[in-house]
């Protein structure tokens, strides 16, 4: 039987739940109404997003923070949102000390240089990544629920955690080349091996990398039935197989149903929104579900609201 909604998901629940797509489509609306979904099954829920511009905090009507916050009224549902500052100054608690042990082992530096590394690009992402690869191996939640930034904010998350990787492997390399020249120039200045240090990044990088191909995370492109969003969809399917990451569905958000159609105008636009629905369901609907979300005649906004709109994203099978 063909999906109506995403009820699929209730038979083998994905670990992560991502939600992928252009600007503005419904990312954080599916992810909140999926999050909310599990935790009033009784999963031990989180709800993550990691889009520098957050709105989990404004979808849920509370100041969520960059603390995993308790949502009093679903229990078993717990939500963060990345505050990428607070990101900066837990990286430095966590890798600083290895970052200034690792450096001054190659050049006389003091400890202003973890300040200087913190605040290379990529840091931020890098770290987004194995906030969440910790919570997902802390064994803590059975679903994570994760809004992501739009369209390639997310890839560019794995693209720079791929870099690193490899760079990581470089790096160990070009070391093994040039230790004992080094040996000499610090005198044995490093307090660890930075083959190790350089090791456990790189096992660190590679676990994230593997968190993403497992069979247990899903992502979800969600689009609206438009021809901008059509397009952008295939770019976000294109880079997410890329990453070998296993894409659970599309959902089209936005739809029209025929009996919001009671206009002229309405109707013209139904029309046009039908056409890029065959579409989609031609691309996509032979590997996967494709499944509609209409238009709802209200703001998506508080965590009632969020109720309303799980019972549509979650039709009790008939
Ligand atoms: N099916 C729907 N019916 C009515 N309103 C909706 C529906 N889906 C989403 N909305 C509204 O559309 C707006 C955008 O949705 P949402 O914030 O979920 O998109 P997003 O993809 O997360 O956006 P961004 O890329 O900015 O993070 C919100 O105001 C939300 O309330
Ligand atoms: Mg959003």
């Amino acid at each position: 039987m063909d999906p109506r909604g995403l009820e699929f998901l209730d038979e083998e629940t994905p670990r992560i739940i991502m939600f992928c797509g252009k600007g503005g489509v419904g990312k954080t609306t599916c992810a909140s109404t999926t999050a909310v979904h599990f935790a009033l099954k009784g999963y031990r829920t989180l709800l993550i997003s990691t889009d520098p511009a957050p709105s989990l905090s404004d979808m849920l009507e509370l100041d969520v923070g960059g603390a995993i916050t308790p949502i009093p009224s679903v229990p078993g549902l717990e939500v963060v949102e990345l505050d990428y500052d607070d990101v900066v100054e837990k990286w430095k608690e966590k890798f600083g000390a290895e970052v200034y042990e690792l450096i001054s082992a190659f050049l006389p530096v003091d400890e202003d240089i973890i300040e200087y590394v913190a605040g290379a690009p990529g840091i931020d992402e890098e770290f987004a990544l194995s906030y969440v690869y910790d919570l997902y191996v802390g064994g803590g939640y059975d679903v994570i629920v994760w809004d992501t930034a739009p369209a390639g904010g997310t890839l560019n998350l794995l693209k720079i955690e791929e870099t690193f990787y490899v760079h990581l492997g470089e790096a160990a390399k070009m070391y093994v080349r040039v230790r004992s020249a080094l040996d000499a120039l610090t005198q044995g200045r490093a307090k660890r091996d930075p083959l190790k240090i350089i090791g456990e990044w790189e096992q660190l990088a590679k676990n994230v990398l593997d968190m993403m191909k497992d069979d247990g995370t899903r992502a979800f492109l969600v689009t609206i039935p438009e021809a901008l969003g059509v397009n952008q969809t295939q770019r976000v399917a294109d880079d997410l197989r890329r990453f070998g990451i296993r894409v659970g569905g599309v959902v089209i958000n936005h739809v029209l149903t025929e009996e919001a159609a009671d206009s002229d105008f309405n109707r013209a636009r139904r029309a046009m929104q039908l056409r890029h629905v065959e579409e989609l369901e031609k691309t996509y609907g032979g590997t996967m579900p494709v499944v509609q979300l209409p238009l709802q005649p209200y703001e998506v906004r508080g965590v009632e609201t969020l109720k309303k709109v799980e019972k549509i994203l979650f039709p009790e099978p008939t």
